[in-house]
C-alpha cells in the first residue's frame, strides 16, 4: 500500500481533512504515517507514535507526503527532500508552491484533465487552490468550460475561518464582548451607541483581526500589493487561469471582504458574458457541470432557505442562485454563491487527489 506521510492533520484543514477520509474509509486504502512540528513521539491518530516532521530521513521513506501545515513548512522543508533526491508527491494545502511552474492546482471536478496530463508528465507537486477561487470555480466552473466568459468582477464575503482558528475564537469573543449591551437595553437608538462604545472600548479583542469584525467587516484581506489589490484579489485571478490553464488569461478583479459568517465563504458575481445566452441555458450549464452545485430559484424563500452561509456550512452543497440578467445589458450576468471554504475551500480537493494518486 502506498505509504503517506500526513503533517498538520491537527490544524483545522488538516482536521477537516482527517474527519472526511474517516468518512469515506480513505485511511484504510493507504498506509499512513502522522508527523508533527510539535509534539513528536506522542500518541497521534490510530494511536501512532507521531514522528518528528522535520525528520528528512523519516519523510523520505514516503510515497506521498501531505501537509496541512502553512507555507513556512512547506518552503523549508520541501528544498531539503529534494536535496535528497525524494522523488514521491507532495501534496499541499499551503499557497508556498501553488504559483511554482511545476506544480498543479488541483480542483478535479473542474481540472481532472489538467491533473491526468500532468500525472503523466511526471510532475510530483499538487497544491489545493485558494478557498474563494476554489469554491467560485466549483459554482460556475462551467460557464468558462463552454468558453463564456468574457470577465468576471468578484465581490466576496469571507467568513472568519479562512484566516485560521484563532480569528474564529476572535470573532465568538467579539460577538459575546458585544451581546451583552443588549441586555435590559429597550431603546434601538441607544443599543446602537451602546455597540459603538463597547467596540472602540480598549479591551474589545482584536489582536487578530486588528479591527471589529462582529458587527462590522473588513474590506482588506492579506497583504497589500502595489497596484491596490491585495494579495487575497491578486490570487482570484492568478489561481483561476493556472487551474483552467487558460491563455490567454480572463480578466477577473473585485473586492474581497472579511464577514461575520463563521465557516462558508460567499460571493457575488458579475459575469461580462461572451454572447447573449439565455437564463435557462446558463442555469442548466451550471447544474450539469458538477454534482454539487445546485442551482437555487431566484425567489426570496428558496435564497434564504438554501443560499446562506448557515444553510451550507458542513455540507460539499454549492448553491448557485440571485441569478439574473443585469440591467446594464443582455450579456451582463450577475449571481450569488456559498460554500464551505474548509470542504471544497481546503480539504475536500486535497483528500480527492490523494484518491487519484493511490487509485
Ligand atoms: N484555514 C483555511 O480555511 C485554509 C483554507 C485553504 C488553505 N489553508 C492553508 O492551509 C494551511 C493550514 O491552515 P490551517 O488553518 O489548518 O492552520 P492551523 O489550524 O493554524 O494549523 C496548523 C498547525 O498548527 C499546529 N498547532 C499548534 N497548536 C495547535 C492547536 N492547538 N490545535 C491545532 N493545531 C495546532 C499544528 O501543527 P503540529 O501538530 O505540527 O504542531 C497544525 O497542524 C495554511 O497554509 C493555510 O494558509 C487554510
Amino acid at each position: 500500500m502506498t505509504k503517506v506521510g500526513f503533517v498538520g492533520w491537527r490544524g483545522m484543514v488538516g482536521h477537516v481533512l482527517m474527519d472526511r477520509m474517516n468518512e469515506e474509509g480513505d485511511l484504510s486504502r493507504i498506509n499512513p504515517d502522522f508527523f508533527s512540528t510539535s509534539t513528536p513521539g506522542q500518541k497521534g491518530p490510530q494511536d501512532q507514535i507521531l514522528k518528528d516532521a522535520f525528520s528528512i530521513d523519516e519523510l523520505s521513506q514516503m510515497d506521498i507526503i501531505c501537509t496541512c501545515q502553512g507555507s513556512d513548512y512547506t518552503n523549508k522543508v520541501y528544498p531539503e527532500l529534494k536535496r535528497r533526491d525524494w522523488n514521491g508527491y507532495w501534496l499541499d494545502s499551503s499557497s508556498a508552491m501553488r504559483m511554482n511552474e511545476n506544480a498543479v492546482i488541483i480542483l478535479d471536478p473542474v481540472n481532472g484533465n489538467v491533473i491526468d496530463r500532468a500525472i503523466d508528465q511526471g510532475i510530483k507537486i499538487f497544491v489545493g487552490g485558494n478557498c474563494t477561487v476554489s469554491l467560485m470555480l466549483m459554482a460556475i466552473g462551467g460557464l468558462f468550460k463552454e468558453n463564456l466568459v468574457d470577465w468576471v468582477s468578484t465581490m466576496t464575503y469571507q467568513a472568519a475561518s479562512g484566516a485560521g482558528a484563532r480569528h474564529m475564537f476572535e470573532l465568538m469573543d467579539q460577538m459575546s464582548f458585544l451581546a451583552g449591551s443588549a441586555v435590559d437595553n429597550k431603546d434601538a437608538l441607544s443599543l446602537g451607541k451602546l455597540v459603538q462604545k463597547n467596540m472602540e472600548h480598549a479591551s474589545f479583542p482584536t489582536g487578530n483581526f486588528n479591527a471589529p469584525l462582529a458587527a462590522s467587516l473588513i474590506p482588506w484581506i492579506d497583504d497589500g500589493m502595489k497596484d491596490g489589490r491585495t494579495k487575497e484579489e491578486w490570487k482570484g485571478e492568478v489561481e483561476l487561469n493556472k487551474i483552467l490553464g487558460l491563455k490567454p488569461p480572463v480578466p477577473v478583479d473585485g473586492i474581497c471582504v472579511r464577514v461575520g459568517a463563521f465557516r462558508s465563504h460567499s460571493q457575488a458575481l458579475t459575469i461580462k458574458l461572451k454572447r447573449d445566452v439565455s437564463i435557462a441555458s446558463i442555469e442548466d450549464i451550471v447544474k450539469n457541470s458538477n454534482k454539487w452545485v445546485k442551482v437555487i430559484p431566484n425567489e426570496k424563500k428558496q435564497t434564504l432557505d438554501k443560499l446562506t452561509p448557515a444553510a451550507v456550512s458542513g455540507t460539499l452543497d454549492i448553491p448557485v442562485g440571485r441569478m439574473r440578467k443585469m440591467t446594464i445589458g443582455k450579456e451582463y450576468l450577475t449571481l450569488f454563491t456559498v460554500g464551505d471554504q474548509l470542504l471544497w475551500g481546503a480539504a475536500e480537493p486535497i483528500r480527492r487527489m490523494l484518491g487519484i494518486l493511490c487509485r
